[in-house]
């Protein structure tokens, strides 16, 4: 059974103070709710320490455990690259997860595939989780590509990881746009994405849906077959949305 999984992708938003008062405010939200839903927010490097910290004193108050998950890091443990920080470092400071492949990465940040794929096997190598993230742009899927465009950026995860893997699907068109894929859209590309891995790598691995989820259509992604939880964006900002989605997730997948 995959265990939904519900994860905050806060991107450039909430300082120290700020995710502070995100999990004050998040604590009588979902104090007691829905136990069998794993939590995740991933802030800025420089909220993580606050966000460790704050998820913590949020744990011992409501028995709701909330990993906390870094945006990027890089593949190697240390060494030059200015501006970079290390899964060993992260792990240091008790983050579980890291996103990577982000699109936001790949188009503004020039991040490619080959990039991606060595970040996300350094980091599992050095025993954090990652959340992969692939997905296609409107033209793409309008040209009809959807499913070759998933498949070379498929190509290129490191499926021998576990339970440590964790694929999010994010079609780039629904991102940020208050366009959200729909039901039959998100089900259609998960199955596909899990057609490509081994059965047993099929039956453990989690797909996210991301892109434009809200408390209002939470429930309809999250009951499709293959959607394994969420990644959001903009709703994971304020307490109120995030613990909307969480409180909208069916308990199981499978
Ligand atoms: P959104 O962002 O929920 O604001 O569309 C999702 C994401 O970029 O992970």
């Amino acid at each position: 059974m995959r265990r939904k999984l519900i994860a905050g992708n806060w991107k450039m938003n909430h300082g120290p103070a700020a995710t502070r008062a995100f999990f004050e405010e998040l604590a009588p939200l979902v104090a007691g709710a829905r136990p069998k839903t794993e939590l995740c927010i991933a802030a800025p490097a420089v909220s993580l320490p606050a966000a460790v910290e704050a998820a913590r004193a949020f744990e011992a108050r409501t028995g709701v455990p909330i990993q906390i998950a870094a945006q990027n890091a890089h593949g190697l443990a240390q060494g030059a690259f200015t501006g970079e920080i290390s899964a060993p470092m992260l792990k240091e400071i008790g983050v579980s997860l890291v996103l990577v492949g982000h699109s936001e990465r790949r188009t503004l940040f020039g991040e490619t595939d080959a990039l991606i794929a060595a970040r996300a096997q350094g980091i599992l190598a050095q025993g954090l989780g990652v959340i992969y993230c692939v997905g296609e742009t409107l033209a793409e899927r309008e040209a009809g590509r959807t499913q070759s465009v998933l498949e070379s950026q498929l190509r290129h995860v490191p499926w021998d990881a576990g339970e440590h893997l964790v694929i999010a699907y994010e079609p780039v068109w629904a991102i940020g746009t208050g366009v959200t894929a729909t039901p039959d859209q998100a089900q259609d590309a998960h199955a596909f994405i899990r057609k490509h891995m081994l059965p047993a790598v099929a039956a453990r691995t989690r797909i996210l849906y991301g892109g434009s989820v809200t408390p209002e259509n939470a429930t309809s992604l999250l009951v499709c077959p293959d959607v394994d939880g969420a990644l959001v964006g903009g709703a994971s900002l304020k307490a109120v949305s995030f613990a909307g989605i969480v409180g909208k997730t069916p308990l199981a997948s499978i």
